[in-house]
């Protein structure tokens, strides 16, 4: 990642620095026009509005170059729509575009007036002002991502503001600016790394480097970390794991990262997916699209990116990021359908489709989890196509055995702009799963409820009495283009503010 996130500054008064954007906030009028802001940029904004050139409507910009006030060179009007309306999420998307309009303009520094921001009249009033500015300061942030890496091209050396100016003059408030306005850099920091992880080819991208990079992680953020060779996951009898990543030449790993706060409260294990490259094994994928396999690890990434936030944020849980990480190819040592494995848990699974690998490392990963006796287990995959199906990339799907703990997830992720949706996890879905040689089959193969069926599956090996949530996220991981916010190409990072927000609620 070269590029850098932009400064942020919080002042009581602009600094007026040459060759800076003023950003003014323009709200609508009940009539959906634009109302003219208090102060220097009433009367541009009042002719825009005669001229019907700018409605104001949320999300929407005006680039005025050369028409800044007092010291600034230019000023970009930011539409906030109907203040009786504004919601974070609203707020998120505007702060997305705004990064756009920036970058578009290749502005370097920029002041954003938090006062005219948070001095309309009718706002509604259950979203803090802090948490509004909060949101704003987020979706300008969360756009950032350097797919670069791997080109040799020289890169444009502009790649986005280098600063943003926050002006509050209210002291109270400017104190808890400061909080939320740091605690959005350590959102898109983290989020921006759970994206760098998920685009890294596999032939990068393998177990072992992801482990190494864990380790440094862990090291930066003062995380506890540790990791397992194949080896010694053999030794852990994790035939399902172990199973899945026979036909490649690449050395799985399973690695622990570990946040624990003085005096916890709860313990949270997050476990997630980490298939470096999914190419289906030998139940082989189409090769329409099977470049996107790389992303097969995001479930990993996710909870990798969301344990460093919630330490950032300062979670009073003990956080647990578990990531199983190996590779499924097709190979003469390979599994193939038909195979029937043995799991950690000491169940066996006819192994139906060698492309329903994600079930199988889940399997195993969620029962060396609950050796560590968690309050709440919750697990994130790109696990079945078939969320797509039925959500589109609008949410991600979460089922499991624990209405308070769904709910909690549900919550966590709508404060963030993440929707998630239910489906239903009734046990005659197990029905479809018996196998007549072993305990269980890891696909029905036929296209019925595929998303609920790999979820049913994750629960045989759920212990009883543990809470446990599984999120879905194979359709919301990569080739998000409907959020302003969220890169339209390759990683969304989705999902790790959701579970950071669980990781602080639970
Ligand atoms: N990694 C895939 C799921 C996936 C599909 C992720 C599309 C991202 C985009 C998973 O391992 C898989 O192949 N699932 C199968 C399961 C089936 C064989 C029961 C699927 O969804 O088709
Ligand atoms: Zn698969
Ligand atoms: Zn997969």
């Amino acid at each position: 990642m070269s590029n850098t996130l932009p400064r942020f500054e919080l002042r009581n008064a602009s600094n007026s620095r040459s060759q800076s954007t003023d950003v003014v906030a323009v709200y609508q009028d009940q009539q959906k026009k634009a109302t003219a802001p208090k102060g220097a940029y009433g009367s541009s904004v009042e002719k825009l509005r005669k001229a019907e050139a700018f409605t104001a409507k949320c999300g929407s910009t005006q680039f005025l170059r050369f028409g800044g006030h007092g010291g600034a060179e230019n000023a970009v009007l930011l539409g906030l729509g109907r203040p009786q309306d504004a919601t974070e999420e609203d707020f998120r998307k505007a702060g997305g575009a705004l990064w756009a309009r920036l970058v578009a303009e290749r502005v370097v520094h920029a002041s954003v007036d938090v006062d005219v921001i948070l001095g309309v009249a009718g706002l509604k009033s259950e979203h803090s002002e802090e948490r509004l500015v909060r949101a704003l300061a987020e979706g300008f942030l969360l756009p950032y991502q350097d797919l670069d890496e791997h080109k040799t091209a020289k890169k444009d050396a502009y790649t986005g503001p280098e600063s943003v100016e926050w002006v509050c003059g209210k002291a109270g408030l400017r104190a808890k600016l400061q909080k939320e306005l740091a605690e959005a850099q350590a959102t898109a920091e983290c989020v921006r790394i759970t994206r760098a992880w998920s685009n890294q080819p596999s032939n990068v991208g393998t177990p072992e480097y992801f482990a190494a990079q864990a380790k440094k992680l862990a090291q930066k953020y003062k995380l506890k970390c540790r990791v397992l060779t194949e080896a010694e996951c053999k030794r852990e009898k994790m035939g399902l794991f172990i199973g899945v990543g026979q036909g490649s030449v690449r050395d799985a790993r399973f690695v622990i990262v570990e946040y624990v706060p003085a005096r916890a409260k709860k313990k949270v294990c997050l476990v997630g997916k980490g298939i470096t490259f999914d190419s289906g094994g030998i139940s082989i994928k189409p090769s329409l699209k099977m470049e996107d396999m790389k992303h097969d690890m995001t479930g990993a990434a996710t909870v990798m990116g969301a344990a460093i936030l919630a330490s950032l944020w300062k979670s009073s849980n003990h956080v647990i990021a578990i990531m199983a990480f190996t590779e499924n190819m097709p190979d003469g040592d390979a599994i193939a359908p038909g195979n029937i494995l043995t799991a950690r848990s000491g169940k066996t699974v006819e192994v139906i489709n060698t492309d329903a690998e994600g079930r199988l490392i889940l399997a195993d990963a969620l029962d060396y989890a609950q050796d560590m006796k968690p309050d709440y287990l919750v697990n994130i995959a790109t696990l079945t196509g078939a969320v797509s199906v039925a959500l589109g990339k609008q949410a991600c799907a979460v089922l499991g055995n624990d209405e308070a703990l769904i709910e909690s997830v549900r919550s966590a992720g709508a404060r963030n702009g993440e929707r998630i949706w239910q489906l239903p996890l009734w046990d005659e879905y197990f029905e479809d799963m018996k196998s007549d040689y072993a305990d269980m089959r890891n696909s029905a193969n036929d296209g019925n409820g595929g998303t609920i069926r790999g979820a049913i599956f994750l629960k045989q090996f759920i212990r009883e009495g543990q809470p446990w949530a599984h999120l879905d996220i194979a359709g919301t991981a990569y080739s998000i283009g409907h959020l302003s916010y969220i890169p339209k190409k390759g990683a969304s990072g989705l999902w790790v503010r959701t579970l950071a927000q669980l990781a602080m609620d639970l």
